[in-house]
């Protein structure tokens, strides 16, 4: 039997390098080995206000972005989280075994949390880790593969599976957390200490999957470099270290093949030379894009959600026999 991957991402933003980086390259890849479940999680999306008509267009985007990125619907599954109730309803039970506490001490949570006055925070936004660990455990998910800022979310599934099969028998897997080395946590262009994200204030922060070949070439040019001139690799130079790490992902090159071939050279041939990688690595993928249309993806959608409702609402039966519900 093949292991399962499941992962997801917010319709919400525009998604980025960051993300196809951190996450998505790594589902396309992992789609060949396991059985792989790919979800658009739009109830996740509304933890934080959205305007329904733009939810609506994002998430068919996301989707969108998904397929031409290279998830193959044939060998993968890719629904709409709110399509399949039973997500909903496995993050209801799994708050009764939830500690406020636990939720409270969540990175995100209080990153989140923390721009808002502590009044006016929603309580879906505390829950969302909650709702996260039932998209997984829902699939018997053995491997979530996600960029290093969700590992503690994944760390609290496992929490929540081993205490619900503590206290009413084995029912769930425990999941770990996929994490590649170098995609997992690609940094601001315009702040290398904090993440590239879709969420950012600045456009200049990221450069979106979408992006025209002339917004790519202005963000590089304007890209923050450290001081000094030369392209080395280092702690302490944390922006070029950055752009050589884009250069190499998107590149396929070594770190230490880039940094012999700049050697004694400025930064202008470098960001030249990374803007020609990114704008090229990003052009099969927009023609894909741009060929579909959304009523294919709307089918493709509806066909997931079909295919995986059956293995939710076997495993949501399974817990409410569990828990005493009257089937
Ligand atoms: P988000 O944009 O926060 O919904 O994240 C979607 C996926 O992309 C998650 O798996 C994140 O961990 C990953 N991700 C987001 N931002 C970055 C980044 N700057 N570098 C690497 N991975 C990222
Ligand atoms: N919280 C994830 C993010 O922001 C998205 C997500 C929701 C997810 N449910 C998931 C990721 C289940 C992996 C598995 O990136």
């Amino acid at each position: 039997m093949k292991k399962r991957i499941f992962s997801g991402v917010q319709p919400s933003g525009n998604l980025h390098i960051g993300n196809y980086l951190g996450a998505i390259k790594n589902w396309v890849e992992l789609q060949e080995q396991y059985d792989s479940i790919f979800c658009v999680v739009d109830l996740h999306a509304i933890t934080v206000p959205q305007d329904p008509k733009v939810l609506r267009q994002k998430t068919i985007e996301l989707a969108k972005l998904y397929l031409a990125a290279g998830i193959d619907p044939q060998k993968s599954k890719i629904f709409v989280q709110s399509h399949v109730p039973e997500h909903a309803e496995l993050a209801w039970i799994l708050n009764t075994i939830t500690k406020v506490s636990e939720l409270e001490r969540m990175t995100q949570f209080k990153d989140k949390a923390g721009k808002q006055n502590r009044e006016g925070v929603g309580m879906g936004l505390m829950d969302y880790p909650v709702l996260m660990a039932a998209d997984i455990i829902l699939y018997d998910t053995n491997l979530v593969p996600v960029g290093e800022d969700q590992t503690q979310h994944v760390e609290i599934t496992r929490t929540l599976a081993e205490r619900f099969n503590q206290k009413f028998g084995e029912t769930f897997v425990v999941p770990e957390a996929f994490v590649t080395r170098e995609g997992k946590r690609i940094m601001g262009l315009d702040d290398p200490t904090k993440k590239m994200s879709k969420s950012a204030d600045s456009e200049y922060s990221y450069i979106a999957l979408t992006d025209s070949e002339e917004l790519i070439r202005k963000k590089i040019k304007k890209a923050v470099t450290d001081s000094g001139s030369e392209i080395t690799y280092s702690e302490d130079r944390p922006a070029i270290r950055n752009l050589m790490n884009i250069y190499s992902l998107l590149g396929d090159q070594s770190i230490s093949d880039i940094a012999a071939k700049y050697a004694g050279k400025g930064y202008a041939d470098f960001k030249s030379d990374l803007a020609d990688i990114v704008v090229e690595s990003l052009r099969p993928f927009q023609e894909r894009f741009n060929k579909l249309s959304d009523e294919q993806v709307l089918e493709i959608l509806k066909d997931g959600a079909k295919r995986v409702r059956p293995l939710a609402a076997q495993k949501l039966s399974e817990v409410k026999q569990k828990l005493g519900f009257v089937v």
